[in-house]
């Protein structure tokens, strides 16, 4: 089932398309990373499907309510991150959260209490429950921001750059929390990004947008195969002339490459069926095979060409 489907979304401001006539759908408890670069109209359909600004064309249904008909009931249950988050400074983490499931309308204490503890615990902040937040670390903070967005149980959750601005090691932190949160919680996620890292290992699809308009859509492998065909790596125990000359001779390799400092042959084909055949002649001319991987273009290399091809 869907949990967001979105049709020809648009946002337009004075002369500015922010948003151009974007469709996508992601399906219930999918991690669906929106990437582009600065001012590409990711915050902008965050804001559309949250329902705190109004799209000026097209619709979009979030868990079954239609944005614009129905904002009240989206509201109930989505969960936003937003690019600044503000929390309260002189309060501490526990309070924090206890104001905002207050104002969600979580009205029994008990379960307000419950479910601060059981967020905490699960971002790793109970220990610090009784802190400042003013006194809390920049990752300290995110975590709590998105805590604060999960707090009344949204089955949809926006997050709008939850790494931006952390070290390596608080961003990955914060990356392992959302990969195990979208299982715990059983939620579905729109996290938009710059850190490709992250869009690889949590999203099971990806859109990339530039200047408002959808540039390419889908998962990670299928966006590779737009860009390029994965090339077959076999690692050996060694390499030597008898190998690479019948591995040449066979009219499904195209190009081979000798990675000599991992014993590695690098091999470009017109079709990846054939892996078996070459893997078989391989063998057949006495190597040793330690390993055999298709590897399909990074993320990366995906991304930055079809930015570039885009605004070509
Ligand atoms: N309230 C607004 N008024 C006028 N223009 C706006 C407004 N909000 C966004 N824009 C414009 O819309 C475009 C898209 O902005 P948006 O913030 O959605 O980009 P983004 O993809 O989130 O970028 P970033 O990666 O820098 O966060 C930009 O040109 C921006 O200037
Ligand atoms: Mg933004």
């Amino acid at each position: 089932m869907e949990s967001i489907i979105a049709e020809g979304l648009t946002k337009r401001f004075n002369t500015i398309i922010a948003v151009d006539h974007i469709s996508f759908r992601i399906r219930e408890g999918e991690v669906f990373g929106l990437l582009g670069p600065n001012g590409a109209g990711k915050t902008t359909t965050i804001r559309m499907l949250s329902c705190l600004i109004k799209p000026s064309e097209g619709f979009a249904l979030v868990g079954g309510y239609d944005i614009i008909k129905e904002s009240n009931k989206v509201r109930e249950i989505v969960g936003v991150l937003t690019e600044n988050p503000s929390l309260y400074e002189r309060l501490t983490a526990y309070e924090n959260l206890w104001f905002f499931a207050e104002a969600y309308g979580i009205s029994d204490t008990n379960e307000r209490d419950g479910r601060i503890r059981e967020l905490l615990e699960f971002f790793d902040l109970w220990g610090r429950r009784g802190d400042k937040v003013g006194t809390f670390s920049r990752g300290m903070k995110q975590k709590l921001a998105i805590a604060r967005a999960l707090v009344h149980r949204p089955p949809i959750i926006f997050l709008d750059e939850p790494t931006a601005g952390l070290d390596p090691e608080s961003a990955k932190e914060i990356r392992d929390l959302i990969g195990r949160l979208s299982k715990h919680e059983k939620c579905t996620i729109l996290l938009c990004t710059h850190r490709l890292e992250d869009a690889e290992k949590l999203c099971s699809k990806v859109m990339i947008i530039n200047k408002g308009k959808n540039i390419a859509i889908g998962s990670l492998e299928e966006l590779a195969r737009l860009v390029g065909k994965p090339t077959l790596q076999i690692g050996l125990l060694s390499i030597n002339e008898k190998i690479t000359d019948s591995l040449k001779a066979l009219k499904e390799v195209k190009d081979v490459f000798i990675d000599p400092q991992l014993s590695r042959l690098i091999l470009n084909l017109d079709d990846e069926s054939s892996t078996p055949k070459i893997v078989k002649e391989v063998v057949h001319a006495g190597g040793m095979i330690l390993s055999v991987n298709m590897v399909y273009p990074s993320l990366e290399e995906v991304y930055l060409k079809l930015i570039r091809e885009g605004t070509a």
